[in-house]
Formats: C-alpha cells, sequence, structure tokens
C-alpha cells in the first residue's frame, strides 16, 4: 500500500484529536449489551410455583443431571436425547474445564489411561480460536496446537495428519460461527471429524457451541447450518468421540443462564459417576426459569430474533465502516452470526494497531488472542467484538480503528520501502 508521508500526519492528527476527546471505550470481550439482558428480565419472575414437570421442587435438592425439562431443551439446542445432557451451572467454560481435568485424573471412560500418565498430550486448536480454550489447555497441562482454519472450518489434512500422534489426544472447536473466525464447520468436515483414524482411542473432541442458534439473520437462507456431530460420530462407529457444550450465556444472561454437555450414553455415564461428589446438584431454580422463559426450539428461535434485531445493525455498521475505509488495506469476515467479526490486518500490524487504539482510549481485543500462547505467527489477526458497546459508541470506536489500521499499515510501507 502506498501512503504518503502528508497522509501519515493526517492520520496522526487524527488518532491524537480522537485521544484528546478523553474517551474509554471497551471493545475487548464479546459480550451482551444491556438491552440484550433486559430481553430477558420476565424470565425471573416466578409465578407459577418451583416444581418441575417431575414433581421436584427445584429449591431443594435432587436431579443431579439436571431437571427433565432443562434436559430437554439443551437436547434440542445440542442435537442429543435428553437423556444423554447433563444441565451444569452457569458456564459452559467450567463444564469444559471439568471434563478435561476428569479425563486427565480418571481418564475419559472407565479403563482408560488418565491423561496425567501420558507424556505430552497434546489438543489440536483450530486458529485463531478462543483464548479461554488455550488457557484451559496451557493451565491443565495439555499442549495446545494450532491448527490451521480454512473456509470450511479446520484443515482436515493437517488434523488428521496430527491425530496420527497418540499423545494427540483431542480438539477443541467451536463449529458454529467460530469465536472469532465466524466460521461454521462444513458437512464434510464434520464428517471427516467423526470418521477420521486416530491414533489414540481415547481421542476426544470438545464441541464448544456456544453460538449454536445465534444467527444475525432469522431468515434459514441467511443462516449457516451444522451437521449434527453426534450422529455423524454414531454414525462413523464412533459414538464417544465428540464431548459436545453450550450454554445460554449469549440467549439469558451471561454469567447467569444455564450451560449443559451432551454426549454418548457412556460418556455421560462416566461424568456422571465422577461427578456424583463433586456437588449434590446444580442451580435447579435457575435451569426451571429457563425452561419455562424457553420451552421449546420455537421459543429460543423467536427470543434469538430479538436479540439479533439489536446486535445486527451493530455488525452491520462496522462491516460498513471496513468496506468503505479499509477495502484493499485489510480483510476481515462477514459472518452470519455469533458475536465476532474477524480482521485480518497487513502483516505485521495487529499489535501496533491495537496499541494505537488504547492510546486513543478504545481498548480491543489483545492482539495474539486468537492464538495459543498469545502468539500470532503473522502478527495480523485482531478479533473485533461489537455486541457490548452501545451504537453511539460504537460509532466512536470505528472513527479510530480505520485510522489506526490506515497508520498501522503506511508505517509498514515505509519501513518495508525506505
Ligand atoms: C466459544 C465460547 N465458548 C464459551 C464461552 C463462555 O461460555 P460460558 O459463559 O457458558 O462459560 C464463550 C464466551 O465468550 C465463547 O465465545
Amino acid at each position: 500500500m502506498r501512503m504518503n508521508a502528508v497522509n501519515m500526519d493526517e492520520l496522526r492528527a487524527g488518532i491524537s484529536a480522537f485521544a484528546a476527546r478523553g474517551l474509554r471505550l471497551d471493545m475487548s470481550r464479546g459480550k451482551p449489551d444491556a438491552a440484550q439482558l433486559d430481553l430477558s428480565l420476565p424470565m425471573l419472575e416466578m409465578k407459577d410455583g418451583f416444581l418441575s414437570e417431575d414433581g421436584a421442587d427445584t429449591r431443594n435438592y435432587g436431579d443431579p443431571l439436571g431437571i427433565p425439562e432443562a434436559r430437554r431443551l439443551f437436547g434440542q439446542l445440542l442435537g442429543a436425547p435428553a437423556s444423554q445432557v447433563i444441565v451444569g451451572g452457569n458456564s459452559s467454560i467450567n463444564l469444559i474445564h471439568d471434563a478435561l481435568t476428569r479425563a486427565i485424573i480418571n481418564g475419559p471412560l472407565e479403563g482408560d489411561l488418565p491423561w496425567s500418565r501420558v507424556d505430552g498430550v497434546k489438543i489440536l486448536c483450530p486458529v485463531p480460536g478462543y483464548d479461554w480454550h488455550f488457557s484451559i489447555c496451557a493451565t491443565l497441562g495439555l499442549k495446545a496446537v494450532p491448527v490451521t482454519t480454512r473456509e470450511d472450518g479446520p484443515d482436515m489434512d493437517e488434523v488428521e495428519s496430527l491425530a496420527r500422534d497418540p499423545a494427540v489426544k483431542g480438539m477443541i472447536c467451536v463449529p458454529m460461527y467460530g469465536n472469532p473466525s465466524g466460521i461454521t464447520y462444513s458437512d464434510a468436515v464434520v464428517e471427516r471429524l467423526a470418521g477420521m483414524k486416530t491414533a489414540a482411542p481415547d481421542f476426544r473432541i470438545i464441541w464448544d457451541n456456544a453460538y449454536c442458534v445465534h444467527h444475525l439473520y432469522p431468515d434459514e437462507a441467511r443462516r449457516d447450518h451444522l451437521k449434527n456431530m453426534y450422529d455423524a460420530c454414531a454414525a462413523a462407529g464412533h459414538e464417544n468421540r465428540v464431548l459436545m457444550f453450550t450454554s445460554t450465556s449469549k440467549i439469558t444472561f451471561a454469567g447467569g443462564g444455564v450451560s449443559a454437555m451432551a454426549a454418548s450414553p457412556e460418556n455421560i455415564a462416566r461424568q456422571a459417576a465422577l461427578m456424583t461428589y463433586q456437588l449434590v446438584c446444580y442451580d435447579k431454580v435457575n435451569q426451571l426459569r429457563h425452561a419455562r422463559f424457553l420451552p421449546d426450539m420455537a421459543a429460543v428461535e423467536a427470543h434469538m430474533a430479538k436479540h439479533a434485531a439489536i446486535i445486527r445493525p451493530k455488525f452491520e455498521y462496522v462491516l460498513g465502516v471496513m468496506e468503505r475505509e479499509l477495502s484493499g488495506i485489510a480483510t476481515w469476515s462477514r459472518p452470519r452470526g455469533g458475536y465476532f467479526i474477524c480482521f485480518r490486518a497487513p502483516k505485521g500490524c495487529a499489535k501496533r494497531i491495537v496499541a494505537l487504539c488504547a492510546e486513543a482510549g478504545v481498548t480491543l481485543t489483545p492482539a495474539g488472542s486468537p492464538f495459543p500462547g498469545g502468539y500470532d505467527p503473522d502478527d495480523s489477526v485482531i478479533r473485533i467484538a461489537p455486541t457490548y458497546p452501545p451504537m453511539e459508541e460504537l460509532k466512536q470506536v470505528m472513527e479510530l480503528f480505520p485510522m489506526a489500521v490506515k497508520l498501522a499499515a503506511a508505517e509498514k510501507a515505509r519501513r518495508e520501502n525506505g
């Protein structure tokens, strides 16, 4: 890209003028905004008492795997029978962390060697991916191995080749409207993941389907569709391969919702057995609130359409500014759902862009965070999270962001061209 010195001065002046406004804006995390949270306020009224449909008083101990109506709801969200669902507490990340911890301490199934007794256990992580996944791996001593993400999901040749290593015990991924890629895995990718040969017989795919109903466009034709991974694994004779997770964090209340895991009967029985003395039961009052508020998929769809109406204009605004200001300089995803735009700056510019924005009062997700160890080999990817700031703030951020990108790109061009 060519950018003359005058333009660079103008950009610097523009950024300084923005900084002089003294704003403090935060775009770093994919959180719902307050208007989205308000959509679920009616859920908090418990007008019809506290009995679940099996007659249990949800205020009391019992139903450690979840009340029946909540298991049914999450079975529908994840695509598994209710009997193969464990409903958890307020965080799917907590369930993922626990499931991995059990694999490490006890082994995925009875008779499997605990992963703690295997040297150098590795977990495949499609990148760009979710920083929390990488940090869980790091905390638990699992080596996160980055795998390239293509338009239709992880590079399956790479995955299949890596899975020939017996120390590769699994993969952790966001298969729909990926964080931050925005990508949904194609049917072909789902089938290859389900059917591929793995050297580790206890290979597990942590299928973090956090954005399973988070379409930006309610009409069928503009949505992504994800093939049922459990069915694909069962059809391929690998029923135990996948553990599927989701939560209502981006449906009702973030951090105040309900999470769930679904998997094969054997996997669920194993998790349930190992949970026995971990807790008596999760918060069933919250499960009941959720199941009444979202009794079936039609209710979920109607509710998610309201979310989409709030956040779609934000995505479209950000994408519109990028289109106008940054075409030819950078590239970015145009997601049809989820919470993120995956921005790809010219190589070597991401850190500088994030720093320029920070100096001017705008916090973005740290460059590098969508990669294990925070290391983006190209220093290119920036995760843009448009949902949380109110539209007025977002407009301000989008005054600054293109200037920061153009300045970083111009500085790079000057370095390279002398
Ligand atoms: C892919 C993914 N998984 C999980 C979570 C967190 O979910 P929970 O609140 O259920 O722990 C997020 C939140 O941003 C996410 O993006």
